[in-house]
């Protein structure tokens, strides 16, 4: 008897379905395409020298070698995980302790993790709409009841947060710099707000921070987690006010040095990160040992500078990306402007589907985008569009917007003769 598949896989596992602008996006890696679409780093810009030169070092030293290639411990790379606590994170504000961190294979595991740690099947969580796309995927898989609030310039909608709070929620997830799809930071005085709210209601607050060091202008804003700790901090001792909290905070860096070594963490409360340990175990017992102690060594030795390298190499593209939107898009369409990441997040005029335009897009103009209703999770927005400036350089950017402008130009005249 052949097995019918569909029945025997669990439930949860059906609400893994493959999104149709996929197929479109497939198209993008031909050469005369301008993507706008992937929110991946620009090759160009990776350490390569640095990178070959300490995997070559760890490998051919007989001190370093086997420890490199043995099973490891599931919490991560001991002096990676020291390295974060004492240097890195407090260069962003964060206290925490080596401890309260757990190394993943990149963010968007720690987002895995999570969603397995809290979410039961019908449980509320609340995110942003529109949110990360890789994190309403994997908390998809745990079937909540996904809650959303409005984005907003400098935020969210605050009541509407506090209207679901009240209710009850697992967690509230979302990326306060300069989020993947919006561009958008969250104020200060916003930040605050979601903190008092999770602490009345007694919410948790999942902080992806996926874009910390790619900020081009304006002052940074401490994390939430870095609020929160500060609360806790005073006047108790460090140990143990990082077994308290109520943030638990990704980060990762894919965007800042290379994705494919997957290094990320999580910090968390004690209670939450030892759950997440024994998670870890189970899924892939560690993060590969070579390659954080590469990571180690490269970011420990470079971080800093090479951020700022390439934070002048996306500045100037962002910039780009912004002046020509302003020169070739018609009244009617409104952008963000981010103070960093990799998106601009673009709104037309209602009634227009950017999906039936991305497929117009690659046919006639061969410039690619991501629709932005792939980011909601009640899949409204069909009228959004995220672009991505990091990879094309400031002349393709430019001539990849004039076209779109020409195409949407054109839309927005055809919307205005059917009304
Ligand atoms: C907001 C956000 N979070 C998390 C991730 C996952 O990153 P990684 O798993 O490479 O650390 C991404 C990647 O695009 C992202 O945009």
């Amino acid at each position: 008897m052949s097995i019918d598949w569909n029945t025997a896989f669990a439930p949860r596992a059906l609400k893994l379905t493959a999104s149709e602008i996929r197929e479109l996006l497939k198209l993008i890696n031909q050469p005369d395409i301008i993507s706008f679409a992937g929110g991946i780093p620009d090759p160009a810009l990776f350490p390569h020298a640095i990178l070959a030169e300490t995997f070559h070092e760890i490998l051919s030293n007989p001190a370093t070698r086997d420890a490199a290639l043995q099973y490891s411990v599931s919490e991560g790379y001991q002096p990676l995980r020291e390295w974060l606590a004492q240097t890195y994170l407090p260069k962003i504000g964060i206290a925490t302790h080596a401890d309260n961190i757990l190394i993943t294979n990149g963010s968007q595991q720690g987002l895995e993790f999570l969603a397995k740690l809290f979410i039961g099947t019908g449980d509320r969580i609340i995110v942003t709409n529109p949110s990360y796309l890789g994190a309403l995927q994997a908390f998809s898989l745990y079937e909540p009841t996904f809650v959303t609030v409005p984005v907003q310039d400098d935020g969210v909608d605050l009541a509407a947060l506090e209207a679901e709070m009240a209710k009850g929620a697992k967690f509230f997830y979302l990326t306060p710099d300069f989020g993947n799809p919006c561009g958008a930071t969250v104020s200060l005085a916003q930040r605050r707000a979601m903190l008092e709210l999770a602490y009345r209601y007694g919410i948790a607050i999942i902080e992806d921070s996926a874009y910390d060091q790619l900020r081009y202008d304006g002052e940074p804003v401490p994390p939430l987690l870095a609020l929160d700790s500060d609360r806790l901090n005073q006047p108790r001792p460090l140990s143990e006010a990082t077994a308290q909290g109520q943030v638990i905070y990704t980060g990762t860096f894919s965007k800042s040095i290379v994705p494919a070594l997957r290094i990320g963490w999580i910090v968390a409360p004690q209670p939450v990160l030892q759950k997440l340990v024994l998670m870890k175990q189970a899924s892939d017992l560690h993060t590969p040992t070579l390659n954080q102690m590469a990571m180690f060594k490269v970011a420990e030795t470079i971080i800093f500078d090479h951020a700022a390298k390439i934070r002048a190499v996306y500045r100037e593209r962002r910039d780009a990306m912004l002046t020509a939107l302003n020169e070739f898009m018609p009244d009617g369409v409104s952008w963000t402007e981010p103070e960093g990441g990799m998106f601009v997040w673009v709104t037309l005029p209602e009634g227009l589907d950017a999906a039936e335009i991305l497929a117009k897009s690659i046919a006639e103009i061969r410039v690619a985008f991501v629709p932005g209703a792939a980011f909601y999770p009640d899949r409204s927005g069909k009228n959004t569009i995220r672009l991505s400036f990091s990879v094309p350089p400031p002349e393709k950017v430019r001539d990849g917007i004039k076209r779109l402008g020409g195409l949407i130009t054109e839309a927005v005249a055809a919307l205005k003769v059917d009304a």
